[in-house]
């Protein structure tokens, strides 16, 4: 009988996956769940047949260089540009992601942020919770109503389309967008228009849904800010570095944009302290895939990659 393949997990998964990778490789789990540190993770590559990362794990070209016996990044997640791909390529190994399994789950997040902005619950609850409450007054914490107002989607991906489907159907927005590819089918009536810029100009959200790293790095600056209504609301779910974290700032401060709803952030899990002291800014810890079925179906996608690598075959999520 040959030897199962060598395979550990970066970081702790759910007990249910980890029990199917301990059946099928023979798999060194992170049960203490502490990060990797670089070196940790160099001599994993040296060590394992698979390194299993997550997207706290930097994988640059200095982790990657010169594996000793690792051949495949078996990512856990959808997003991979703290993956340097390249150098993985170079360094002979192969990297597979997650698509597909948490889609729902990161468009449910990014439209929990898009109506906890606009409906103020979070400055609601923070007010309840301080016994502030003196009672129902007209004029109490008016938010915005999203009927019939424009969403902006900057990467009509799958999980842009999840995000589209639930604003045109629950909310009756009016759906643009901006993808540098022509979407045929948006999957709702929408309208693809040429440019960031234009999107920007047009909407009164606008929700990111583009893959992060390289030039989507600070895609959406301070003069990208500029260009929104000073009444629009902008939702990160997608990775942090898309927005410059410092020039949100700004804009928060200057009244340029009216708010935001941020799932991710630029130095995770740093935070620009200024944010946290703005009422009209919704964070959230990276929540976007965090249901028990979405990550289980993340792990067992993960399973499914090394499964068919080791066994000879293409990866059916083979990024590089
Ligand atoms: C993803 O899958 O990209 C999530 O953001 C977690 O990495």
């Amino acid at each position: 009988m040959t030897a199962k393949p060598k395979v550990i997990l970066t970081r702790k998964w759910p007990a249910k996956v980890e029990a199917v990778m301990q059946e099928r490789f023979d798999t060194q789990l992170n049960t203490a769940d502490r990060a990797m540190s670089p070196g940790e993770l160099r001599a994993a590559l040296n060590l394992y047949d698979a390194v299993c990362p997550t997207v706290t794990d930097k994988m640059g070209a200095d982790v990657l260089e010169h594996p000793a016996r690792a051949k495949i990044l078996g990512n856990f997640g959808v997003g991979f540009n703290h993956i340097d791909t390249e150098a993985a390529r170079a360094a002979g190994l192969a990297v597979t992601n997650t698509p597909g399994v948490l889609t729902d789950a990161t468009a449910d997040i990014a439209l929990t942020v898009l109506l906890n902005v606009m409906r103020r619950t979070w400055e609601g609850e923070t007010m309840l919770r301080a016994g502030d409450w003196t009672g129902w007054r007209p004029t109490q914490l008016m938010g915005r109503s999203p009927q019939g107002k424009v969403l902006g989607i900057i990467g009509m991906g799958r999980i842009g389309k999840a995000m589209a489907k639930r604003c045109h159907h629950a909310l009756d927005m009016e759906i643009v967008f901006y993808d540098a590819f022509p979407v045929n089918d948006p999957g709702v009536p929408a309208t693809q228009l040429g440019t960031v810029d234009e999107v920007l100009a047009a909407a009164d959200v606008v929700s990111l849904h583009c893959p992060g790293g390289g030039e989507n790095i600070h895609l959406i600056n301070g003069a990208r800010l500029a260009r929104m209504k000073p009444s629009a609301f902008i939702v990160n779910s997608a990775r942090g570095d898309i927005i410059d974290e410092a020039a949100l700032v700004t804009a928060l401060q200057a009244g340029q944009i009216a708010g935001a709803g941020l799932d991710v952030f630029e130095r995770e899990p740093a935070i620009t302290e200024a944010l946290k002291g703005m009422a009209n800014v919704c964070l959230l810890p990276h929540l976007g895939s965090a249901t028990t079925e979405t990550r289980e179906a993340m792990g067992m996608t993960v399973v499914e990659n090394l499964t068919a690598f080791f066994a000879g075959e293409e990866p059916p999520n083979r990024v590089a």
